[in-house]
């Protein structure tokens, strides 16, 4: 089911409901995709952008580059994972004709946009950012050293540059993850201080949230995440000496399961087996697997048949990941591609930007 966090009907400046539907949503790009990513975020996104009319303008995804430098300082991660990202988007079945699909970093009036929210944006909203509170907190438990210690202006700024991609397209609908849903709201505060001060410009974003939206559990029984090194990479880990679906086979091979011996009954609500299986299975074979489970299947039946069942959709993906890794001008000009329909926007908002804090030409040369 997805939720919007904000009641539509109250927002008096700039309503929503009367502004174009337009979707957008940003990914940083510090990491390589994983089955979590998968399942929680390129896959419903797709979806949507193949069920929604073929309108170019409807849909924006771009890569978070320049969100990417707030928590990694490897720029070798920052470029591959850029280019891993857009590969596998584009391998999954992301029409970049279909929807506007760029790079941060190529859309320079994003940053432009971010000074101008910097100067109207109060720093007490920044102080309340879950990010930068946490950070805080962390020193503060570690008494004589300063509360700021490794906070970087990029990451008390954060926000500032998030609301600048929403605000800069007037996206209506944002698709977040939960954690995102407070930046959400301050893109909004953000927007409404600035319509408030000068001029009407901004419209108003509302976090779109998939409550059914699974979150997978990785190898070791944590949420699945990078941080936590226990994450299944989607196309194997990089590493040309053995193929991407052995890879896949021994990833899953290492799921923790309990002691349970073959034959003895298992509860398939107490297994990540099961919950990955659902995640890529239909409601039939959901119930027989469910079934397999208190027949006492063995454990390394159970991970062969998820293994299976994970194959068999990321599988058609693969040849067109290697060849678009193996092909970066292709990946660049799908970019470039997005980069100017995105410009196409982004000149213009931020021209009108300009003008309303009274920055524009002083006359019209001749
Ligand atoms: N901060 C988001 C995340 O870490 C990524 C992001 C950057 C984003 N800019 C955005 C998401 C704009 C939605 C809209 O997930």
């Amino acid at each position: 089911m997805l939720t919007q966090t904000t009641d539509l009907t109250l927002t008096d400046t700039k309503n929503n409901s009367a502004q174009p539907k337009r979707i957008l949503t940003g990914i940083t790009t510090t990491g390589i995709p994983h089955l979590g990513n998968y399942v929680g975020a390129i896959r419903p996104a797709i979806i949507s952008a193949k069920n929604s009319a073929a309108n170019e303008d409807k849909t924006f995804f771009f890569l978070a580059d320049y969100h990417g430098i707030i928590k990694c300082y490897d720029p070798k991660q920052i470029h591959e994972s850029t280019k891993a990202i857009a590969a596998t988007w584009l391998a999954c079945g992301l029409d970049p004709e279909q929807v506007v699909f760029y790079r941060q970093s190529d859309v320079p009036e994003i940053p432009e946009l971010a000074w101008i929210l910097n100067c109207s944006c109060p720093k007490g909203l920044m102080n309340r950012a879950h990010a930068y509170k946490a950070a805080v907190d962390a020193n503060l438990a570690k008494a004589a050293v300063d509360a700021d210690q490794g906070v970087t202006m990029g990451l008390f700024g954060y926000p500032i540059l998030m609301a600048a991609d929403i605000l800069m397209f007037n996206a209506t609908h944002v698709p977040v993850g939960r954690d995102q849903i407070q930046h959400i709201e301050m893109a909004r505060d953000i927007a409404g201080t600035f319509n408030h001060k000068y001029k009407d410009l901004f419209t108003l974003p509302t976090a779109v949230i998939d409550e059914d939206m699974p979150l997978l559990t990785g190898l070791d029984g944590r949420k699945m995440s990078k941080s936590y090194g226990n994450t299944i990479p989607l196309f194997g880990d990089g590493n040309p000496q053995t193929d991407p679906e052995t890879q896949l086979r021994k990833a899953v091979m290492q799921i923790v399961t309990n002691s349970q011996a073959p034959d003895e009954p298992k509860n398939p609500d107490d297994s990540v087996l099961f919950e990955i299986y659902k995640a890529f299975a239909t409601v039939e074979e959901i119930a027989d697997f469910s079934a397999q489970f208190e027949q006492g299947i063995a454990w390394g039946d159970a991970k062969q048949a998820l293994f299976e069942k994970i194959n068999a959709q990321i599988a058609p993906f693969r040849e067109r990941y290697f060849e678009l890794m193996a092909n970066p001008n292709d990946l660049e000009q799908i970019l470039q591609m997005g980069a100017d329909k995105a410009r196409r926007h982004s000149r213009k908002q931020l021209d009108k930007t300009r003008r309303a804090i009274g920055i524009r030409p002083l006359a019209k040369l001749k």
